[in-house]
């Protein structure tokens, strides 16, 4: 078996981060999202993993997952242009060639490993297994409608009238048939080769497509408070307490995870909680929920819940909430007493 994790699209809703990386990358708990995708990967027997780029971000991809072997994988690239889920899987398929394979959507996370998943598909001998979640706002997915029995009845994508809350997660498990019925379906209204139709089509073919009901948590990080759920879930399962760096005059509260070279002064540090190399906190509250990139310092300010990058200053802001912070942007204060909001993209300045 081989995987193939769809790295690539044109992550629109997360403009202006998305002009100078990819979407995949950005960082949850001081990670990018990628690296959990391919965590996941590891821990299954397979070792190929195909990654999907797209033109303008596919470089940063390749600049972090490189051969793949921090991972245990063999990874190659296959670049695509965005025209749809099923549209990158017919690119690879001179990778994929005839072998079985695990497709991961690179921005996406679960709390529930591959394993029990592959073990169901290979058992059960089928040609596609897909996973299903119940969500909040259905007309924003792909749905599966199920009998009694938990068969799949139909697959609409994105309806607009609803039939059901359980949404195709972005993990799903084909054999090679898979090709066949892309062959087959036409680009959808948004000018897309729709994952969706290509399963609905391998039904219509006669194919064993089963699912499986998720029974962890999962987020599609695909906008920014998506960012900032992944951010705090991965906080909440993942992170201990574990502080490396200097700590002089200051409270850490809670699991809170400080790196080496850091150093807090005068300040409380409430967890969950982490801090990357070499970050500065000075007469500061950093709340929870807060993930605080490499090299980024934080003065004079109170912030909580929280994606702050790498190489970021922030100062004098006396209240920051619910913000997703690029690469080398720079936050300051020039009035009193107002709370601020941001989505602000690298390299980017604001004075509020
Ligand atoms: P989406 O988030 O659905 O699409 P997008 O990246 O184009 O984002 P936006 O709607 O904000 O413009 O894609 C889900 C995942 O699949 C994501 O990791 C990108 C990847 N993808 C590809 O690799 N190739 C594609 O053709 C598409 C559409 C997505």
């Amino acid at each position: 078996m081989k995987a193939l994790v769809l790295s690539g699209g044109k992550g629109t809703r997360l403009r202006p981060l998305t002009f100078t990386c990819a979407k995949q990358l950005i960082p949850v708990a001081n990670k990018p999202i990628l690296g959990y995708v391919l965590d996941q990967v590891a821990s299954t027997t397979i070792k190929k993993v195909g990654i999907i780029t797209a033109p303008e971000t596919g470089q940063f991809v390749k600049d972090y997952v490189k051969d793949g072997s921090n991972w245990g994988l063999k990874a190659e690239y296959i670049p695509q242009e965005p025209l749809g889920l099923a549209h990158a899987v017919k690119t690879a398929k001179r990778f994929l060639g005839q072998d079985s394979f695990v497709m991961c959507l690179g921005d996406n996370v679960t709390g529930q490993g591959l394993n029990t998943f592959v073990k169901k598909f290979k058992n059960e001998k089928l040609d596609a297994l897909i996973i299903l979640k119940e969500v909040e706002n259905p007309s924003s997915f792909g749905i599966a409608q199920l009998d009694e029995k938990g068969n799949i009845t139909k697959l609409v994508e994105k309806p607009k009238t609803p039939m059901g809350n359980l949404a195709i997660i972005g993990t799903y498990l084909f054999t090679n048939k898979v090709h066949q019925a892309i062959e087959r379906i036409k680009p959808s209204g948004r000018g897309e080769l729709e994952i969706t139709d290509a399963i609905q089509e391998m039904m219509n073919m006669g194919f064993k497509v089963k699912a499986e009901i998720l029974n962890s948590w999962w987020l599609d990080t695909g906008k920014k408070d998506d960012i900032l759920s992944a951010n705090a879930k991965i906080l909440d399962s993942y992170i201990e307490f574990d502080v490396k760096g200097e700590v002089i005059n200051s409270t850490l509260d809670g699991r809170v995870k400080v790196e080496p070279g850091a150093k807090i002064v005068n300040s409380t540090i409430r967890g969950p909680c982490a801090l990357g190399k070499g970050v500065v906190i000075e007469n500061s509250f950093i709340g929870p929920y807060t993930s605080v990139g490499n090299c980024s310092s934080i003065i004079n300010s109170n912030v909580e819940y929280c994606v702050i990058q790498e190489n970021v200053t922030v100062k004098d802001v006396e209240r920051l909430e619910d913000s997703l912070i690029g690469k080398n942007a720079k936050v300051s204060r020039n009035q009193r007493n107002r709370t601020i909001k941001l989505h602000i993209g690298d390299f980017s300045e604001v004075e509020v």
